[in-house]
């Protein structure tokens, strides 16, 4: 039976589980339908004012992978040998006649004119204030989005024993230039935010989960 504790339990079992996993099996591939169970975590993740800024791509092209080696020094265990290598892209430069920003609220969230009109009014008082209208705060603002959907691909595979490894080590500027080469992503309208890598790991991380105290983290008022 399942209980709340034995969820709890499970839940946070994968929290341990989980950890940076710097080289998979080759050998072992994530089947498509566990690999789509970890994109939908992605999906259904929360962004700020529900505008999905990610697009994820999976690259499992060995050529482009072995593109991007020279330029990722944070993956160089993880890009030749994941079953699943996936590039985070956060958009760029929404503001609020953005083309994406009016399909998100239209479209997707299916709102009234004038829900939309107001909505619109506090979104461009927010970008115009709280990101001084830059595009380098609104870039960083959307990625930081797609950190939520990052972390919680990698709790979902973890909750099915599936490995992964966050990845920021990577030159932007050359990835950006070969993801555009290869007509993958288009510069104007998105940037590189962050990668992960997925698959089972050859072996067990050599050191026990290092972290600090909850009593260090946490102070309560
Ligand atoms: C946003 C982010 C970026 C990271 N970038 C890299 C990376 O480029 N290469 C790498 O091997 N590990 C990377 N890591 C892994 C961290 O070093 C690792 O999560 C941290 O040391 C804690 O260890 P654990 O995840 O095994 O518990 C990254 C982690 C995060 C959260």
């Amino acid at each position: 039976m399942i209980t709340t504790e034995s969820k709890k339990e499970e839940i946070l079992q994968a929290f341990q589980f989980r950890h940076a996993c710097h080289v998979f099996d080759i050998n072992k591939k994530i089947s498509n339908e566990d690999f789509r169970f970890i994109l939908e975590a992605g999906r259904l993740s929360p962004s700020s004012v529900g505008l999905e800024p990610w697009k994820f791509v999976v690259i499992q092209d060995a050529a482009l992978r072995e593109k991007l080696l020279p330029v990722t020094g944070g993956a160089q265990g993880q890009l030749p040998t994941a079953s699943h290598f996936v590039v985070i892209l956060a958009r760029q430069g929404l503001r609020h006649n953005s083309a994406h920003v009016i399909k998100m609220l239209k479209d997707i969230h299916h709102m009234p004119d004038e829900v939309i009109q107001r909505l619109s009014g506090f979104y461009k008082t927010f970008v115009e204030t709280e990101l001084e209208d830059s595009d380098r705060l609104l870039f960083e603002w959307a990625s930081k989005q797609t950190y939520i959907a990052l972390a919680n691909m990698m709790t979902a595979a973890a909750q099915i024993g599936i490995d992964s490894s966050p990845i920021e080590g990577f030159d932007k500027k050359q990835v950006t230039s070969i993801l555009q080469n290869e007509g993958i992503m288009n510069a104007s309208n998105f940037g590189v935010s962050c990668m992960v890598a997925f698959g089972y790991r050859q072996e067990d991380p050599k050191r026990p989960k290092a972290r600090q105290r909850l009593d260090e983290i946490v102070e309560w008022r």
